[in-house]
């Protein structure tokens, strides 16, 4: 093994000492009961509803993290819509770019921890989002030539590839008796369906579960410097193989995803980085979140009298389920959006550079957008719809793939174990941006 160079164990001590900086900071200002940054440390942050209709209750709330945060329905969907705001900072720079400028005076304190330099920031956002990391015009280039990857003919194919796979491990799960929902059905299934629509060989499959595991950790941002270093090692395994992938999709083009935006690549419409950071995307993007779909909906349907045998009695409601998790505990809780132009926000001027989180988990409890939030019920007519797939520009694309796969593991695990019960505790992810049960023992 090559021993790291004085220069780069340097480094690594300054990123060390930066990372550490911000997060007793940020603790402190948790344990003063500062709302923004509850949401980002334990224990606030494994049950972080209280939080949120504190936050809530403040309209905008301001805090010294040098985030706002705003929490009701109207003003999440205010700020996703709003085209004044977007991802990256006013000048395209991603936001920990050097030399940010990203001050926030006044109430707003300074986010106190810029990198210093270009090697800094690369380390502190090592995985590049692609789509989720892109403002206009790039932006709505690039997400039109992913769109066919959703078409409604493609979506038939996946329906059949949900269920095929769905129903071999609800047999193995059956034969075993007792199981684990995540481990057991609520991981493999999204993995297998993303593995299958980029065609992925099957002997990759498990380094690729591993993988998209350790990217999804990046979205809460890089908690040490040996989690930057496995999130730049992992990153550049991912990219070794898609761009593997394209070539071997170039000589030998399939019906696949992969193959179609290959040629967008040969004709000039996006660049081989682009297409290799999209297909990581779409492995990061589909994967923990739609496992945590279905742990956030076995937990909530178990812990509501009424609710699983309510599903088991008719599982059409498999769909109403779906949506009814999707607002009362989405598996994304929160994303964050950056002013483009001064701009007016619940009555409070709003910089530019300056950035607020938008709290969908939040905007799901909002009793002005719906009537008792705090019960499930699967069988809610919900008049306002949820945010939970973000709205406006970066509206997910995945949506009907989530809803489909979501459906369709929750109706037949309601129709193959009706009598299905937990046998432990269902034991929560410590995330904050994506909810969801790391583990959750169950029996048929
Ligand atoms: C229940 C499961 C899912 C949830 C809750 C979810 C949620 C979200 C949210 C909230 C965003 C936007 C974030 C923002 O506005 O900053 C998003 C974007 C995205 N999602 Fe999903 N997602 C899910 C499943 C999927 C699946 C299965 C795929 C594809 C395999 C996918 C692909 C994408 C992509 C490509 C984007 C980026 C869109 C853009 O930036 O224009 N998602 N998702």
């Amino acid at each position: 093994m090559a021993l790291p160079s004085a220069s780069s164990l340097r480094d690594d001590l300054a990123l060390g000492g930066r990372i550490t900086a911000m997060r007793l900071a940020g603790l402190a200002l948790a344990v003063r009961g500062d709302p923004v940054a509850r949401l980002m440390h334990k224990p606030w942050r494994l049950d972080p509803y209280p939080t949120y209709a504190a936050i809530r209750g403040e309209g905008l709330a301001r805090s010294r993290v040098g985030l706002s945060a705003v929490g009701t329905h109207a003003l999440c969907e205010q700020v996703l819509r709003d085209r004044r705001f977007g991802v990256r900072l006013a000048d395209g720079r991603p936001p920990f770019a050097p030399e940010a400028e990203t001050k926030q005076t006044g109430e707003h304190a300074d986010r106190g921890a810029r990198p210093s330099d270009d090697a800094e920031a690369s380390l502190l956002e090592p995985v590049d989002l692609s789509l989720l990391g892109m403002d206009p015009p790039d932006h709505t280039r690039l997400r039109r030539l992913a769109a066919p990857t959703f078409a409604p003919r493609r979506l038939q194919q996946y329906r059949a590839i949900a269920e095929e796979v769905t129903a071999g491990l609800l047999d193995d799960a059956a034969v075993r008796g007792r199981f684990d929902l995540v481990r057991d059905l609520a991981a493999p299934l999204p993995i297998t369906v993303i593995a299958r629509l980029l065609a992925i060989p099957s002997v990759d499959a498990d380094r690729f579960a591993r993988w998209g595991r350790a990217l999804a950790t990046a979205l809460d941002g890089v908690r040490s410097v040996s989690h930057a270093h496995e999130l730049a090692r992992t990153t550049a395994e991912a990219r070794e193989l898609f761009t593997d992938l394209v070539d071997r999709r170039r000589a030998d083009p399939g019906d696949d995803v992969v193959s179609g935006l290959v040629e967008a690549l040969d004709a000039g419409q996006m660049s081989l980085d682009e297409l290799v950071s999209l297909a990581q995307l779409l492995l990061v993007a589909g994967f923990e979140t739609t496992t945590n779909l279905v742990g956030n909906a076995v937990r909530a349907m178990q812990a509501t009298p009424g609710q699983w045998e309510a599903l088991v009695e008719d599982p059409t409601l498999a769909a109403g389920a779906v949506e009814e998790t999707l607002r009362y505990d989405p598996p994304v809780q929160l994303t964050a959006r950056i002013a483009h132009e001064e701009t007016e926000l619940a009555g409070v001027t709003f910089r530019r550079n300056w950035g607020v989180l938008v709290l969908i988990a939040a905007a799901g409890r909002d009793p002005q957008a719906h009537p008792d939030p705090d019960r499930f019920d699967l069988r809610r007519e919900q008049t306002t719809p949820h945010l939970a797939f973000s709205g406006g520009a970066h509206y997910c694309l995945g949506a009907a793939l989530a809803r489909l796969e979501g459906e369709v593991a929750l109706r037949m695990l309601a129709e193959r174990m009706p009598g299905l019960r937990p046998t432990g505790r269902a034991v929560p992810k410590t995330a904050t941006i994506l909810r969801g049960p790391r583990t959750f023992p169950v029996a048929a």
